[in-house]
């Protein structure tokens, strides 16, 4: 299935796809570097934003020992971007399999996303609700300054908070779309579609693409996020490690 994608996206210039690749570090390196914390080439965003993080690209011991210096002891490196495989003295925590999904080239995405008026944008007040959201849907994680990576929108029932989805990696030409989750009593009603549809309509129209990435095991998501028009672009393997 990935490899009809890739051929099917040969099209794209090979350093397009190429950021797809780490986009953590991509991102950390570039449009997210005012929220990084850097020692050598190691790279992870800060602590409240996310706890992803990016060893160099080369990845050679010294630049694992540079990480686990910035990370501190014991720390948890969540490294879901790179196939690079950290030291044995790195513990890991989990390991799950997963894939990334892209926006064909070329495919506008429906009109009327781009001007959904129900659609709230979410900050910094809105983090105590967005956090009790994820905390009851899990869309994967989430922190109290996870928000200033890009938009987040949501959308109120009864004035309460009851689904939302964000912007997160921004490796060059590309935007995640990320924290995509509905209240359980809310689902069903289309809101994860608009919210989705909102979002790349906004990336697209800044000349970028979206993707995403999601777990294996979420069939309801992929199913999702397939009717809109994404597709598998390849596997990912999401692993988080311990710092020695
Ligand atoms: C995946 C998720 C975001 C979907 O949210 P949603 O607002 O229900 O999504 P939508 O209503 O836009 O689309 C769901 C589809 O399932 C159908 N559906 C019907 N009944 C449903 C129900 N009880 N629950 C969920 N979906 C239902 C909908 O009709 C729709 O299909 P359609 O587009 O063919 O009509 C939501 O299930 C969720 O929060 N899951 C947990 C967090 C998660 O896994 N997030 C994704 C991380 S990558």
């Amino acid at each position: 299935m990935y490899e009809a994608v890739r051929e099917r996206h040969s099209t794209l210039r090979s350093q397009d796809a190429a950021v797809l690749e780490d986009p953590v570090g991509e991102s950390l390196r570039g449009h997210h570097a005012g929220l990084a914390r850097r020692l050598g080439q190691a790279a992870a965003y800060l602590p409240e934003v996310a706890s992803f993080s990016a060893p160099s690209p080369a990845a050679g011991s010294a630049d694992w020992s540079d990480l686990a210096r910035l990370l501190g002891r014991g720390a948890f490196a969540d490294m879901f971007s790179r196939r690079a495989t950290p030291p044995p003295d790195w513990e890991p925590v989990f390991i799950m399999e997963g894939r990334q999904m892209i926006w064909p080239g070329g495919r506008p995405v429906q009109a009327r996303a781009a001007i959904d008026t129900g659609l709230v944008e979410l900050g910094a007040a809105d983090v105590p609700e967005m956090l009790d959201l994820v905390a009851r849907t899990q869309p994967g994680p989430f922190w109290s300054r996870t928000h200033e990576l890009g938009t987040y929108l949501g959308i109120r029932t009864g004035g309460r908070l009851v689904a939302m989805a964000g912007e997160r990696l921004r490796p060059p030409g590309w935007t995640e779309i990320s924290a995509v989750c509905t209240a359980p009593e809310a689902r069903g009603r289309g809101h994860a579609a608009r919210l989705v549809s909102a979002l790349a309509a906004r990336v697209l129209a800044r000349n970028e693409r979206p993707f995403l990435h999601v777990a294996e095991t979420n069939t309801a998501a992929i199913a999702l996020y397939e009717r809109l028009g994404f597709e598998s672009r390849t596997q990912v393997t999401f692993r988080g490690f311990r710092t020695p």
